[in-house]
């Protein structure tokens, strides 16, 4: 079957434990070219399932995930790398998702390392260009060390080394969550100017409907490891039509009434 989707999981479930816990339950979703989806739900819902089963970190027990036409699970190794420089995959806690003992240079590299793509002097000037693309300044940046980075500056290291071999599509699992509301506003902004120049999609996950709200163009709402409602972000929003969706809208909503404008 050919699609014109970048990315399509087509009933796809996953379970742990012997099959005690189905954590995904027959789940189907597509993501487009330069197409950012929200996926949105509560804790425990699935959603860092979805991400590490499309990032190729866990297989799924039935059902096909399918990258730019092809069905992953039939994929050989040497297909399995190429198609993982075209996925990348940022996590959500910036403290423990960089290699510590590596400095932003070696760290902004590593993906091209690994996929050998290219010599010592072309890989100097794209991660410098990497670097300079989420606005760290590449001669005060390099030769730093993880620890000596905010979260914010740290996300920014994250989403570099995610960039830097162009992918066509960056699985973002809860990118903000850690980050203040200042560091949360520009790391979006760069995420949304990011794609703009480089036409990337964006799988984008997160709890939190008010962050889905201002990024994404559609949402796919899970609950219990299964999609409950899915959308154009806005009719999602402003018309929830399941209960797990209402309780998200009130939670954003709760929080923007607490927090001072
Ligand atoms: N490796 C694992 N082994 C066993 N159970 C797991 C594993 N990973 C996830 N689970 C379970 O699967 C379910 C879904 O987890 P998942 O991490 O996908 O949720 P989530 O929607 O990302 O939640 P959160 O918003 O808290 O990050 C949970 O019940 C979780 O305990
Ligand atoms: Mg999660």
């Amino acid at each position: 079957m050919t699609s014109a989707a970048l990315l399509e999981l087509r009933s796809v479930t996953k379970s742990f434990r012997g099959g005690g816990l189905i954590a995904v339950d027959d789940v189907s979703l597509e993501v487009g070219s330069s197409e950012t989806v929200g996926v949105v739900g509560p804790s425990g819902a699935g959603k860092s399932t979805v991400a590490r089963l499309v990032a190729g970190l866990l297989t799924p027990d039935a059902g096909a995930i399918v990258f730019e036409g092809t069905d992953l699970a039939t994929l050989g190794d040497a297909e399995r790398r190429a198609v993982r420089r075209r996925l990348h995959l940022v996590f959500q806690d910036p403290y423990t998702s960089l290699a510590g003992h590596l400095r932003v240079a070696d760290l902004v590299a590593e993906p091209l390392v690994i996929h050998g793509a290219c010599d010592r002097a072309t890989r100097t000037d794209l991660v410098a260009e990497a670097l300079a693309a989420v606005q760290l300044a590449p001669a005060r940046y390099l030769t730093r060390w993880p620890h000596e980075l905010s979260g914010g500056e740290r996300q920014r290291v994250a989403l570099a080394r995610a960039l830097v071999l162009r992918p066509r599509l960056v699985i973002a699992d809860e990118p903000t969550a850690m980050l203040d509301p200042r560091a949360r506003a520009e790391l979006l902004e760069l995420m949304a100017e990011l794609q703009a120049r480089l036409a990337t999609a964006y799988l984008f996950i997160t709890h939190d409907l008010a962050v889905a709200d201002h990024f994404c163009d559609r949402l796919v709402v899970m609950s219990r490891g299964a999609v409950v409602e899915e959308g154009p972000t806005e009719s999602v929003v402003t018309r929830p039509r399941h209960p797990a969706t209402a309780a998200l809208v009130d939670a954003a909503r709760r929080l923007q009434a607490a927090v001072p404008a």
